[in-house]
């Protein structure tokens, strides 16, 4: 464990949690290498929704951790609500985001349609970018599959900063939402 995420857990015990209930705490993570800081959140996925198999629970749960972990200006999910053709808007952290999106459009259709991650450094540069909010400058987004390879929502974060994301958070981030393909009922 890093110099860096060990102050992080200490910062949250100070805050007045026990060690044995990190799980259950949502821990600020800038400064943590990312590859350790998304193997927490991974951890903390897992030990949070033990014994739970419901699918908004975990989408609700997710989008906190991973919100409050990096202060994000927006995280949430897109749920596939007509197969092939529309997202509508599911549990999320920020801003209100908009409520429908059809596949093909904005960052958010495109990832749905090619059922791949979608990195974006200048959302200014992607044509047909959706603004929900007009700090957002980039932005990744990481289709969501259940057990039978299904697409059942897009992962969406948004940065106020340009050029955020990067691989180490495409890794993370995918390794995250497989919860869905493992666990969800
Ligand atoms: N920017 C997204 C739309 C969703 S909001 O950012 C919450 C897009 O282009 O798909």
């Amino acid at each position: 464990m890093s110099a860096a995420l060990r102050q992080a857990q200490l910062h949250s015990i100070s805050q007045g949690f026990a060690d044995d209930e990190m799980a259950e705490t949502t821990i600020d993570l800038r400064g943590v290498p990312l590859a350790e800081a998304y193997d927490e959140l991974a951890g903390q996925t897992e030990a949070v929704l033990e014994g739970i198999d419901d699918t908004v629970a975990a989408m609700a749960t997710i989008s906190a951790l991973i919100h409050h972990a990096f202060g994000h200006l927006w995280t949430g999910f897109y749920r596939v609500v007509k197969p092939g053709r529309l997202l509508r808007v599911g549990p999320y952290q920020g801003t209100l985001g908009c409520m429908e999106i059809e596949f093909g459009r904005g960052v958010c259709g495109t990832a749905a349609a090619e059922g791949k991650t979608v990195i974006v450094e200048d959302v200014n540069a992607f044509p047909g970018h959706i603004s929900c909010d007009a700090r957002s400058r980039s932005e990744i987004v990481v289709p969501v599959f259940d057990a039978a390879g299904e697409l059942i929502a897009v992962l969406d974060i948004d940065s106020d900063q340009p050029a955020t994301f990067g691989d180490a958070d495409r890794d993370g981030l995918e390794r995250i939402v497989k919860w869905f393909a493992k666990e969800a009922a």
